[in-house]
């Protein structure tokens, strides 16, 4: 049962933690990281695994049901696995989830199956070598498909492919990918490009709304709507006829999805958030460490999913943006 004070103003109810396990990542997206990298929040800043742990353990006590692992790259930092075997032990918890841009996932992944874990989520926004090397600044795009059929020689399932659709560099791939669903169990969900982070290269001419990417698949045949359940994301599920995957569509700026949004953010240096698109944080980390009792944490957790704001205040051709790095946010 949900206590009523995971329920904020709007009534929407909380159970969804994404927690960022680190700033760090082996990768630099165009639209997350520049080559240099950004200023990466020294060790002692970010939260130990034991401070997640205790905190996790809370937030259950705040409603949170589900938790997913993000970064940076989860699997960038040292004794993840350890970690991730732990926190599968928490009570409470429904379901746990891994976000990862595949470069190590061949190497983790029948470790991560071994505590339990087999819904996994991995980011790929092109399927051409030479490209993801444009996108990503690295020339792994071998390693992540490599580990991508790791995972599905494991059976995780499902195997989501998430895809950011960028006008002017992966646009031309929409049907391969979607093309994908036909031979392979994934699920391939097309995220709309979001001004995440200052200078992240977002511009209106860049972006592909869920509907044209819809319509173009639509070429490929009749799209059959999935039903989703309640602990779905805010995905639109649709099934290619005779398709093994799926195809998702994020409308993450167009289709204002906030009302139903159920997500809190754990960010690796300890800060609550409660939108990707409002830079009001509250740190739990400070008074963690200060020996304030869990009945104060408690507070903060439920402060933070109170005050979590009504919407985004996005429309598609003039959205408000966040100052903090996606990569430090954990998407
Ligand atoms: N817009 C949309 N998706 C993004 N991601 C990172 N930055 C953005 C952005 N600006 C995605 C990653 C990954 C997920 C965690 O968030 O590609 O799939
Ligand atoms: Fe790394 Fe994800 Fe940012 Fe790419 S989008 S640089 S994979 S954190």
């Amino acid at each position: 049962m949900l206590t009523e004070k995971s329920i904020e103003k709007t009534n929407r109810v909380i159970s969804y933690l994404r927690l960022s396990i680190t700033d760090r990542c082996n990768l630099r997206c165009v639209y997350c990281m520049p080559e240099e990298g950004i200023r990466f929040a020294p060790h002692s800043e970010i939260l130990t695994y034991e401070e997640m742990l205790h905190l996790v353990g809370l937030s259950v006590q705040s409603g949170i049901r589900k938790v997913r692992l993000t970064g940076g790259e989860p699997l960038v930092r040292k004794g993840f696995i350890n970690f991730l075997g732990r926190l599968c032990k928490t009570e409470g918890l429904n379901e746990i989830t891994l976000t990862t841009n595949g470069v190590l996932l061949k190497e983790f992944a029948a470790e991560i199956k071994a505590c339990g874990i087999c819904r996994i989520n991995i980011s790929l926004d092109s399927l051409k070598p030479d490209r993801f090397f444009q996108i990503t600044g690295r020339d792994y795009f071998d390693r992540v498909w490599e580990g991508i059929q790791e995972a599905e020689r494991l059976e995780f399932n499902p195997i989501k492919i998430n895809v950011v659709a960028m006008k002017g560099t992966n646009d031309d791939e929409i049907l391969d990918f979607a093309r994908l669903t036909l031979e392979k169990p994934y699920h391939v969900r097309f995220i709309e490009f979001m001004p995440v982070g200052a200078n992240n290269g977002w511009t209106p001419d860049k972006f592909i709304s869920t509907e044209d990417i819809r319509e173009q698949i639509g070429t490929l045949g009749v799209l059959a709507p999935v039903k989703s359940k309640p602990l779905d994301g805010p995905a639109q599920r649709y099934l290619l006829e005779g398709a093994k995957g799926e195809v998702g569509f994020i409308g993450a700026l167009s289709s204002h999805f906030c009302k139903k949004c159920n997500r809190l953010r754990m960010t690796a240096e300890g800060n609550l958030r409660g939108c990707l698109f409002s830079d009001q944080e509250i740190d739990i980390k400070t008074p963690l460490r200060e020996g304030r009792g869990d009945d104060h944490l408690l507070k903060l957790m439920n402060y933070a999913i109170k005050s979590k704001p009504k919407d985004h205040g996005s429309g598609t051709y003039g959205p408000r943006k966040c100052v903090r790095k996606m990569s430090s946010i954990g998407g």
